[in-house]
């Protein structure tokens, strides 16, 4: 076994008590199932002290704070500041934060010529990646090497809600609004989104509140995918914009940050189906067969409820009897979700409603249409993967080097054709 460089070496196990009793026969004299080298750090195994999540107790806190907690009584940008610094912030540091913020939200015009060159039905998705990813070049000094890490962070938060509504607007052949810096952050993205030229807009303090709490439960989730992906394009040095940009593709994927359209998109299916939430659940139960998938279901750490799902379809509860809307994909979700945990098949296998079986339900109430439900889960993601970002930097992780176990042909002899 090699750590760090130096060899260790071991009594073998051949003839052993140890093979007797676990069988394990068939891996001596193998190699490579057994590494700790460093090179595989920012990738398998990661040191943070961001974001605690217990799977088995169903706990997920943010430097210390229970997300119970942030999401009743703090604002999005608070939370924000608290991953990406450390601390919550005083009153003072948070006003200098916010205005900042505020100041950095218009988008260079430079930067519209590049979305206007996107056909209009391209995914916001793609936009915001390659927009997020094109920062680079408006800031060349994020690599030339003189650049100020901090005055990236602002721009990307200020940013970020600005490019995301182009798309959405643009397919509503709307035109694009500006941001009205004096409003607050989350009030300034639903203006850019819904206001219309023709008509005065007030913020419904219903809608503000409800995405709030969506964004802050969405702020970061340790080591996923997206953020894995973040830390690792980082490990290389390669500047904040080029490392977020590259976790808003990661996010993108249906197994990820896609998972929740893929939920409305199902509650659609069974509503249009009849609604006979049973007969889905037996063919969730033999997917093999059926080929029908549970969306929203299950996760790889939590084998108990997601605690973000359990707040999460409180919200949607209160904000679709506040907005007087009726979605009847709510009662058939919660429907779903009633059978399924009477249902043992389930219930061995510790599947429960993750994050993203209920927010979709509450995007939609709020006029969000499905295409911009994963944007909306970058826009909350942003201080978790900037977060992520800044600790490996700061703790000057290796390279990140995923491990390799080589599964391919041993040497072949080449025959010219
Ligand atoms: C997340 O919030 O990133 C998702 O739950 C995915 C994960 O944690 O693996």
């Amino acid at each position: 076994l090699t750590v760090d460089g130096k060899s260790y070496s071991f009594p073998t196990l051949e003839g052993s008590e140890q093979e007797k009793a676990f069988d394990i026969s068939n891996l001596r004299d193998q190699t490579g199932y057994v590494t700790l080298d460093r090179g595989y750090k920012n990738t398998g195994a990661t040191k943070s002290a961001i974001t605690f999540l217990d799977g088995e107790e169903g706990i997920l806190r943010y430097r210390g704070y229970s997300i119970e907690e942030l999401a009743s009584k703090a604002s999005f940008l608070e939370v924000a500041y608290l991953l990406i610094y450390g601390e919550l912030p005083t009153k003072e540091q948070f006003t200098q934060f916010e205005s900042a913020i505020r100041s950095h939200t218009m988008v260079n015009e430079d930067m519209r010529k590049i979305f206007d060159g996107f056909p209009v039905n391209a995914h916001p998705m793609c936009v915001l990646a390659s927009l997020v990813s094109a920062m680079s070049g408006f800031y060349p000094e994020s690599y030339e090497g003189n650049g100020d890490e901090n005055l990236d962070i602002v721009r990307l938060m200020a940013k970020l809600p600005t490019i995301a509504t182009w798309s959405y607007k643009r397919s509503q052949g709307h035109p694009l609004n500006y941001p009205k810096n004096k409003l607050g952050y989350i009030e300034n993205f639903l203006q850019m989104m819904f206001a219309l030229p023709v008509e005065d807009y007030t913020v419904d303090p219903v809608v503000a509140e409800a995405l709030n709490i969506l964004l802050i439960l969405h702020a970061d989730h340790e080591q996923n995918c997206s953020t894995s992906t973040v830390r690792l394009v980082g490990s290389s040095q390669a500047n904040l914009y080029a490392s977020i940009s590259a976790g808003i593709s990661a996010l993108w994927g249906p197994l990820h940050g896609g998972a929740n359209q893929e939920v409305i998109e199902m509650l659609e299916e069974i509503k249009a189906g009849g609604g006979d939430v049973a007969k889905y659940v037996d063919m969730a139960k033999n997917a093999k067969t059926t080929g029908f998938r549970l969306f929203g279901f299950g996760h790889r750490v939590y084998k108990n409820f997601d605690p973000r799902a359990k707040i999460i379809k409180k919200a949607a509860d209160d904000v679709l009897s506040k907005l007087g809307v009726n979605d009847p994909v709510l009662e058939i979700a919660k429907g779903l979700e009633e059978a399924a945990l009477n249902d043992e098949y389930f219930v061995s296998r510790k599947l429960y409603p993750n994050v993203d079986f209920y927010s979709g339900i509450i995007y939609r109430a709020l006029g969000i249409p499905t295409n911009m439900f994963t944007v909306m889960f970058a826009i909350g993601r942003l201080p978790g993967w900037i977060a992520q970002w800044k600790e490996m930097r700061e703790t000057k992780e290796p390279i990140g080097r995923p491990r390799q176990i080589y599964t391919g042909s041993t040497l072949r002899e080449f025959v010219p054709m």
